[in-house]
């Protein structure tokens, strides 16, 4: 049987989630957004790809959740952007209120699936999901630390110019500013970067690396790969941290977040956790979450 992906929010992200996944013939997707026309028109773009790509994934764009029924994971990009003179708190409560629009209506038609969320502030609204689900945690999952690490090994491959390949990076902590590089388990070829170089995180792509990202965790749990990433996971107890969403190893296979990984952590990086985790709690506590 053919695996079927939805991905709520045709925008830039969405958009291109969906052309890796079909790019990588991973599932048949759904393109959903309230936006009518823009799914349609993109989900048709990308279908007539498929032939060129020598892919059979099937793809198209809806405004009715009708047609994202039966799904075996769901992507969650909607959302809006910070808009000029928006606080914070405005945005939180805006992206809030399309995520329970967003959750209650796939529940509704996709009760079986596994929810990965894209949408920021990305623990808060994975936060959000988890509790307006009521799905079990192992499938309800944050997309951020694949994401950082990767741009992390972009850094370190560009800067001492060998293959990304050689490069594995892990990043712990919510996604933001206070999230915890540990350049101590990122290596080049198995030697620590400790070794090799100071710092090197910024920021980079805004939607290829995200949605690129989004697709490697869509191909971990597709194809039961039990592959340990970086995601969020509402932790209960795990890093000392109970009743929260934090950037943490987990292994993802069929079952959704079948383990989460616990490395050991000098006080030095438990701290830097523990104060990201901090900052996340804040505005969870903002939505009620
Ligand atoms: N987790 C991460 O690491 C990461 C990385 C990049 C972007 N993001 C986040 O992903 C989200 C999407 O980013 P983007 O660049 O694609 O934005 P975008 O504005 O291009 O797309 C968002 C889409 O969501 C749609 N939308 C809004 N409300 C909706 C609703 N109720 N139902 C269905 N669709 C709805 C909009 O119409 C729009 O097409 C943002 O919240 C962004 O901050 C997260």
């Amino acid at each position: 049987m053919r695996k079927k992906v939805t991905v709520v929010g045709s925008g830039n992200v969405g958009a291109t989630a969906a052309h890796w996944m079909a790019a990588k013939e991973l599932a048949d997707v759904v393109l959903i957004d309230i936006i009518e026309g823009v799914p349609q028109g993109k989900g048709l773009d990308l279908l007539e790809a498929m032939p060129i790509e020598k892919r059979d994934s099937f793809v198209v764009g809806t405004n009715d959740y009708g047609d994202t029924a039966n799904s075996d994971i769901v992507v969650i990009t909607a959302g809006i952007p910070r808009k000029p003179g928006m606080s914070r708190d405005d945005l939180l409560n805006t992206n809030y209120k399309i995520m329970s629009d967003v959750v209650g209506k796939i529940v509704q038609y996709s009760p079986n699936c596994i929810l990965i969320i894209v949408s920021n502030p990305l623990d808060a609204m994975a936060q959000a999901a988890y509790k307006l689900s009521g799905f079990s945690r192992n499938r309800v999952i944050g997309m951020a630390g694949v994401l950082d690490s990767a741009r992390f090994r972009a850094f370190i491959a560009a800067e001492l110019k060998v293959s990304v390949e050689n490069v594995t990076a892990f990043v712990l902590g919510g996604h933001g500013d206070t999230m915890v590089p540990l350049p101590r388990y990122s290596t080049v070829a198995g030697i620590p970067i400790t070794e090799l170089i100071a710092k090197y995180l910024k920021t980079g792509s805004a939607y290829y690396a995200p949605s690129a990202a989004t697709a490697e965790m869509v191909e971990a749990i597709l194809k039961d790969k039990k592959k340990i990433l970086p995601c969020a996971a509402y932790l209960q107890g795990e890093y000392g941290i109970n009743g929260l969403f934090v950037g943490v190893p987990c292994k993802l296979g069929a079952g959704g977040i079948e383990q989460i990984v616990q490395i050991k952590l000098t006080a030095e990086e438990h701290h830097a956790l523990q104060r990201s985790a901090d900052s996340v709690k804040e505005l969870v506590a903002v939505i009620g979450a």
